[in-house]
């Protein structure tokens, strides 16, 4: 049984969910179908991602074959860079709500504190970005509060917040932002984001949980550690007849965060599913506790660009 995080309206957020960061064309349609089939309910996902129309398709699907309700469902979805401005918000929701076939999202996220001009797109320069001076996240903030006034989306959040952007959102905002969605792993444990959120009543979401060895090569380094290939990890797996990757997402959840594995393949979409009977010890989270290295794997470097708004200091503010 998958357990669930509840808010305090009384919904619940299932805590394993699938990701659909990578998934391609053709891929994320069978994924979704497969996972929904095998007994997942929440899915992951991202206009950037440029996969809704398909995961629409899988979801309308899925409900008009009986195989689970809407309401069974927790569907995640992410703001793009590039429709931070006031009058941008709600065109982008609706641009996610019908590519997905949906009325309404569970939780939508503001992806990143990074503001880009509308239609930006790669490479950046540093023309195509706003500074949060010039565009506020207290403005986007507002834009996604109405959403949830309108019933367009149940949650608000964001994704990929320092505790330091967290702190000013949580002082200024009407409807407090829910969760935050970011990278964790044994390699990047952030226990202070995790105690800070906790106080705070904001749930974390832990994204890269399998370490995403499959994202672009651009985004990757030549010395990266492999965090599926820990010999630590595999032997904890060991001891309790499961997969290193199922130790990574049964961690997750017992750190009482949310969790999107992605995979395309359906052996290892009920495998990671599987991963929510996979009892840890508390001797086993501690020894995944000393795995630490604050290291990230998905850095933002490709926000910071010569003469840009954004550098890593005021991106993660450390
Ligand atoms: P695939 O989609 O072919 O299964 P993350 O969730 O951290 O972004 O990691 C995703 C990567 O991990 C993908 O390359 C995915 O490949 C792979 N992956 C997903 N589940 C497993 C698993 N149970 N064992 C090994 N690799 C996995």
């Amino acid at each position: 049984m998958v357990s669930t995080l509840q808010f305090s309206n009384g919904d619940r957020m299932p805590a394993l969910g699938l990701g659909t960061w990578k998934s391609g064309p053709g891929d994320v349609y069978k994924a979704v179908k497969e996972a929904i089939a095998l007994g997942y309910r929440h899915i992951d996902c991202a206009h950037i991602y440029g996969n809704e129309a398909e995961i629409g398709r899988a979801l309308a699907e899925s409900f008009s074959e009986g195989v689970a309700t809407r309401e069974q469902l927790w569907i995640t979805s992410k703001l793009w860079n590039d429709s931070h401005g006031a009058e941008d918000v709600r065109p982008a929701l609706e641009t996610t709500l019908s590519n997905l076939q949906l009325d309404y999202l569970d939780l939508y996220l503001i992806h990143w504190p990074v503001a880009l001009k509308k239609g930006a797109s790669f490479p950046l320069t540093s023309d195509k970005l706003i500074s949060l001076k010039d565009l506020p996240i207290s403005t986007t903030w507002q834009a996604m509060e109405a959403l949830v006034d309108d019933g367009k989306c149940r949650h608000i959040g964001v994704s990929n917040f320092s505790t330091t952007k967290l702190q000013a959102l949580v002082k200024t905002a009407r409807i407090k932002p829910e969760i935050n969605q970011i990278e964790l792993h044994p390699y990047l444990q952030q226990p202070s984001m995790l105690a800070f959120c906790q106080e705070n009543n904001i749930y974390l979401t832990a994204y890269s949980p399998l370490g995403s060895s499959d994202r672009p090569n651009s985004l990757k380094t030549d010395d990266e550690p492999v965090l599926l290939d820990d010999a630590t990890i595999a032997s904890i797996a060991k001891t309790h007849g499961a997969t290193p990757a199922q130790v990574l997402i049964s961690w997750a959840i017992h750190r009482g965060t949310a969790v999107i594995p992605k995979s395309v393949n359906p052996a290892r979409i009920k495998q990671n599913l599987a991963a929510a009977e996979v009892s840890l010890t508390p001797e086993d989270m501690q020894t995944i506790t000393a795995l630490n290295l604050s290291r990230r794997y998905v850095d933002g470097t490709i926000w910071v660009v010569e003469g840009g708004a954004y550098t890593l200091a005021n991106l993660w503010d450390n």
